[in-house]
């Protein structure tokens, strides 16, 4: 099966990739395709505008991701505005620092927090398919590790053996990450539409 990533974040894209392998090949998507305003106020909805403009654009079915990072202590912030948490042309590190200013003062299991990734295919045909992953964990009070992107270094799985998602190999990221939850879900469904 063949499906256009609808995601312009070429480190989403690998890992999208690495997950989805041997279900369905995933083409990167189209670099003349304008951005898409991810202007929702939730993660499915976000994905769904993705998904939905690069399948008009292209005529193949189309994946999308959207992830949030939903902290406790911050009543859920960034959440659906992750990419831009301190700012429209916040770096990965501009948005890391910030949090961890945010959290200053906060400490023990008081750091708790969640990966939440919501991932949409749109078919041609004008229906979708989607799943949903999360993944409980801490957030570390220094970031470490150099894997990864956006706030893998700051981010302790609770699943995992007390590593930030930025000092793992991708594979042991994917195996317990958010995006590996719902692409491995999304698998699934894939799987029963093809038999
Ligand atoms: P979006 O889904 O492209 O809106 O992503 C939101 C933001 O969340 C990204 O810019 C990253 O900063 C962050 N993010 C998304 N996925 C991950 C992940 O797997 N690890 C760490 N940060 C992530």
């Amino acid at each position: 099966m063949d499906l256009v990533c609808a995601s312009a974040n070429p480190d989403k894209y690998v890992e999208m990739a690495q997950i989805l392998s041997g279900v369905a090949n995933l083409a990167p998507r189209p670099k003349d395709i304008p951005e898409v305003l991810e202007d929702a106020d939730n993660l499915l909805d976000n994905a769904r505008l993705k998904a939905v403009a690069i399948r008009s654009a292209t005529g193949c079915p189309a994946v999308a991701d959207d992830t949030g990072l939903e902290v406790d202590a911050l009543g859920g912030a960034p959440g659906v505005f992750s990419a831009r948490y301190a700012g429209d042309d916040a770096t990965y590190e501009d948005n890391v620092r910030k949090l961890l200013k945010e959290m200053k003062g906060v400490d023990g299991e008081r750091r708790s927090a969640r990966f939440r990734t919501v991932a949409v295919i749109s078919w041609t045909d004008g229906t979708e398919t989607i799943a949903e992953g999360i993944v409980e964990g801490l957030i570390a009070e220094t970031p470490s590790g150099r894997g990864g992107f956006g706030y893998d270094s700051i981010f302790v799985p609770s699943s995992g053996s007390g590593k930030t998602f930025a000092e793992m190999e991708d594979e042991e990221k994917n195996v317990i990450s958010h995006r590996g939850i719902a692409f491995r879900r999304l698998n699934r469904r894939l799987k029963k539409k093809n038999a």
